[in-house]
């Protein structure tokens, strides 16, 4: 079948070289893509957020699957418009996509079907949201209601922090429309781990846990950033707590989403607290995470574009993944200065000596052709994914491939793995 990829970054990057590898796949696109996708897609020159040309191209190539990577066209209703055209998708209806498009939304379906969530409220002007500030006290978070472009979040220490995070939302408006409404949420404290699901809009099946490192430098430091490094399985989440997982917040969520006329499919992307007081839903995202999506795509053993097509077409009961035994981890290189201002056009080289050890592939995030040698072109750039037997060895085995990478204009953590390698140590 003839497979189109939406997207460009790493997370795109490890979908196109997983669905490549499928039987089923005969011919694989991918908009817009990258210098390291158009290894094994043809890039198509349309952005992922251009909607009437995706659907244009897909009509017209006649393409049987689009797989949807990024959450602003599932938002603007990406999957609908290409079902409109008989053309199947993975990734939710613009309905079901306000599970991360709206934050109000995925508080109003957490309080109505029981789901454990930070206690929250939402407002649709600044002076109330201070009331409830100072009734509330800091720390306390305060969240834009739509899509900020991971930016929209603001952990606040104290009132002060909160109320200026406030006018920032709401006054200054640098997320426009997405910050109409804010919702101010209880401060939770314990670890973070991701879990997602694929779901057919009934049926879910469960993905291995992964945990990403969102601070910009080593020990968790610095600013905040999309995702500096993941890794999976996380072994913060065990066997008992997937389970729980499972039923006390995905399963709910499916069942009250298709009770709302809203059913959701795609991957169901929970970002977690674990807290002493139990495990509590952070946020939905209704795609892959990035870059957990790299470490995923290199464990999973089975045909991934098998597994993406029973999503779209209600299957997934008969569908069992199998995966590595192995753990994956994701070392992510970005550009000096990310994830504040940076340059672009910086030359990398190094990357065939990376990929050629085994077990090791070198997923490309944000960079471009410039006369034949590849440049970087964005704030990620490069995802140095490594699979070996166990944590450690994942990590030795990253940094060796990252160490290969010859790139005077990009940086790493050196630390990617820290929290499961130090969990294994406490166990010894
Ligand atoms: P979100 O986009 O809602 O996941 O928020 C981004 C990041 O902010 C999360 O990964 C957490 O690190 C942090 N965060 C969000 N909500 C809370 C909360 N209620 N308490 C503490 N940290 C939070
Ligand atoms: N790595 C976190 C995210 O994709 O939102």
């Amino acid at each position: 079948m003839k497979v189109l990829v939406v997207g460009g970054g790493g997370r795109e990057h490890a979908l196109c070289w997983a669905i490549a590898q499928s039987k089923r796949c005969s011919e694989l696109f991918c908009a817009p893509g990258n210098a390291g996708i158009a290894d094994v897609a043809a890039c198509i020159d349309i952005g992922a957020e251009d909607i009437p040309a995706i659907v244009d191209f897909a009509v017209s190539e006649k393409i049987d699957f689009v797989v949807v990577g990024p959450e602003a066209p599932l938002v603007a209703g990406l999957v609908d418009v290409l079902e409109e055209n008989g053309i199947k998708a993975f990734g939710p209806s613009a309905a079901a996509a306000e599970l991360e498009g709206s934050k109000s939304f995925m508080k109003d379906i957490c309080s109505k079907y029981d789901i454990p969530t930070g206690e929250s409220e939402r407002f649709d002007e600044p002076d109330s949201a201070k009331e409830y500030i100072i009734r509330h006290h800091a720390p306390i978070v305060v969240k834009a209601d739509g899509l900020a472009a991971g930016k929209g979040v603001i952990l606040c220490r104290n009132e002060n922090e909160a109320f200026a995070a406030v006018d920032h939302i709401m006054v200054e408006r640098p997320f426009g429309e997405a910050g109409d409404e804010i919702v101010i949420e209880e401060f939770l404290t314990g670890e973070e781990a991701s879990f997602f699901a694929l779901v057919d809009g009934e049926n879910a099946v469960p993905l291995v846990s992964a945990q990403d490192h969102k601070a910009a430098h080593d020990g968790d430091h610095g600013p905040n950033t999309g995702g500096m490094g993941a890794y999976t399985p996380a072994p913060v989440i065990t066997k008992k707590m997937a389970d729980e997982v499972m039923e006390t917040i995905i399963l709910p969520t499916i069942k009250g989403m298709a009770a709302e006329g809203k059913p959701y499919k795609g991957v169901l992307f929970a970002g977690l607290m674990i807290t002493d007081d139990g495990i509590k839903l952070l946020e939905y995202n209704v795609r892959f995470g990035d870059p957990e999506c790299q470490a995923l795509m290199m464990k999973l053993k089975s045909d991934a574009l098998e597994a993406l097509l029973a999503c779209a077409e209600g299957k997934l009961d008969k569908i069992k993944l199998d995966w590595h035994k192995d753990t994956a981890l994701t070392v992510v290189m970005a550009t000096k200065g990310y994830p504040g201002h940076y340059g672009k056009g910086t030359e990398i080289r190094g990357l065939d000596d990376a990929n050629a050890l085994k077990n090791v592939v070198v997923f490309h995030a944000g960079t471009a052709f410039d006369n034949h040698r590849i440049v970087a072109n964005g704030g990620r750039v490069l995802g140095v994914t490594a699979r070996a037997n166990g944590i450690k060895q994942a990590q030795k085995l990253a940094y060796k491939a990252v160490d290969l990478i010859d790139w005077p204009g990009g940086f790493c953590r050196r630390d990617i793995g820290w929290r499961a390698i130090d969990r294994a140590k406490s166990k010894k």
